[in-house]
Order: C-alpha cells, then sequence, then structure tokens
C-alpha cells in the first residue's frame, strides 16, 4: 500500500540543490549534531551494516562518515548535481537519482532493507501531508530493531518557499513535540533527541534551531 498521495513540487527543489551544488557544504561548514548522529549510528551498528542515506546531497559528511567506518552505504537524491558530488566524496557508496516518494519495500523502487536509515535535513524539503508516509517509509524500509538518525528544523511551516543560497526553496518544519508525536506515530521508540542552534556560515541563510532524533524501529 502507497502511504503517498498528492505530492508537492519537485523539479523546483531539484533545480535549487543543481544550482546550489558546492555552495551548500560552504556555507554549513560544522555539523556538529549531525556528525554526533552518525557516531551514534557506528557505535550502535554491526560490522558491515547496510545504511540509507536519504536525501544524501554531496554525501558529505553522512554517507563518507558511515563508509569510513566500514558500512554498506546507499543514498538517494533528487538533484543529479549533488548526486555526482556524492559519487565523487564516496565511491564506495551506492547513489541513485530517486524521489523519497517512489521508494517502496517490494515496490517498484525496492533498494532491499537497511540496518539502518539517515534523514538529515531532507524530510524537510517534503509538505507536511507527505511527512506522515515518509516515516512510514523509513520504517518499512528498516530491519525490525533497525536504527533510523532524523533531523529537522524546528519551525512551524508547511511548504513555505524561502531565500536559500540565492534559490528559494520549499522548507516545512515542526515544533520539537509535534515531531516526536509524528515519529512516534510512524512505529518508532525515540531513544535520544537533542537540539542545536546553527548559525550558517552563510548570511544568505537564517540561523536555524536543529532537532535530531534517535530513534529505533519497533
Ligand atoms: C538540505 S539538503 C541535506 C543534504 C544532506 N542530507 C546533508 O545533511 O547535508 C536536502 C537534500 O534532499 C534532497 N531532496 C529534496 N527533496 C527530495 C526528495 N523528494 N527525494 C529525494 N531527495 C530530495 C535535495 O536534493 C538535497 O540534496
Amino acid at each position: 500500500m502507497s502511504h503517498y498521495g498528492h505530492r508537492g513540487d519537485r523539479a523546483g527543489q531539484a533545480e535549487a540543490f543543481d544550482a546550489i551544488g558546492d555552495r551548500y557544504d560552504e556555507a554549513f561548514p560544522h555539523k556538529d549534531g549531525q556528525i554526533a548522529a552518525g557516531e551514534w549510528l557506528l557505535k550502535s551498528m554491526a560490522p558491515g551494516s547496510r545504511v540509507l542515506d536519504l536525501g544524501c546531497g554531496t554525501g558529505l559528511p553522512t554517507a563518507a562518515q558511515l563508509a569510513e567506518g566500514g558500512h554498506q552505504v546507499v543514498g538517494v537524491d533528487l538533484s543529479p548535481g549533488m548526486l555526482a558530488r556524492a559519487r565523487a566524496n564516496v565511491p564506495s557508496g551506492s547513489f541513485h537519482c530517486l524521489d523519497i516518494a517512489d521508494l517502496s519495500p517490494a515496490g517498484t523502487r525496492d533498494l532491499g532493507r537497511f540496518d539502518a536509515v539517515a534523514a538529515f535535513f531532507s524530510l524537510l524539503m517534503l509538505p507536511r501531508a507527505e511527512i506522515p508516509g515518509a516515516l512510514h517509509l523509513c520504517h518499512d524500509l528498516l530491519r525490525p530493531g533497525g536504527l533510523f538518525a532524523l533531523s529537522m528544523v524546528e519551525a512551524d511551516l508547511d511548504d513555505v518557499p524561502l531565500p536559500f543560497l540565492g534559490n528559494a526553496i520549499r522548507v516545512t518544519g515542526f515544533l520539537r513535540e509535534d515531531l516526536r508525536a509524528q515519529v512516534e506515530e510512524a512505529g518508532f521508540e525515540v531513544v535520544a533527541e537533542s537540539s542545536y542552534t546553527y548559525a550558517p556560515a552563510s548570511t544568505d541563510v537564517p540561523p536555524e534551531e536543529q532537532l535530531f532524533l534517535h530513534c529505533a524501529r519497533k
């Protein structure tokens, strides 16, 4: 069964990230919360685990961090430009140009089951109506007991166009208690939660409150 109904604008999101390219990593240089979430995955997973990096961007830092830890990394992103960078940054990874909404276990875009899924600042690019489906998808892509590391920006926004590094991207956010409720509703236990106030290196991106949830599939 598909969890998805109406799908938000995609072409604009992919084009924006193609255009942003290397400026993304330049604008977000110090990813303390994301690196800590990656370290949580590294210390919690068995050697040689299969990990999905959903909306992997340039592959930095997460796909690279997990691949260097000896895990099999599969990355998915909508933007061919970001994927080209990910393939160069993480040669051992396997990367696919796919929409999160097109992934489904046992569906036409079946990438198999995973020991862990990371979704760092990628689900925030979906409209709110698609978030429950995306969280259920992450659940269904994991083996029982598998780990899910999620980050979002804390904000009460639904598919709002925001200027971002000279492009307009559409962004969705939740307040932390609402995000936690959605994640639990999708069948996860939240084992840890943290937040970071983040000031990007570029004045073209406003400061943001970042939420990180470390979760286990029930
Ligand atoms: C804000 S960036 C985060 C990249 C990376 N996870 C990180 O933390 O640096 C969001 C990424 O999600 C991708 N993306 C946006 N919508 C997507 C969708 N529907 N399916 C797959 N990827 C998507 C974008 O192309 C972009 O690379």
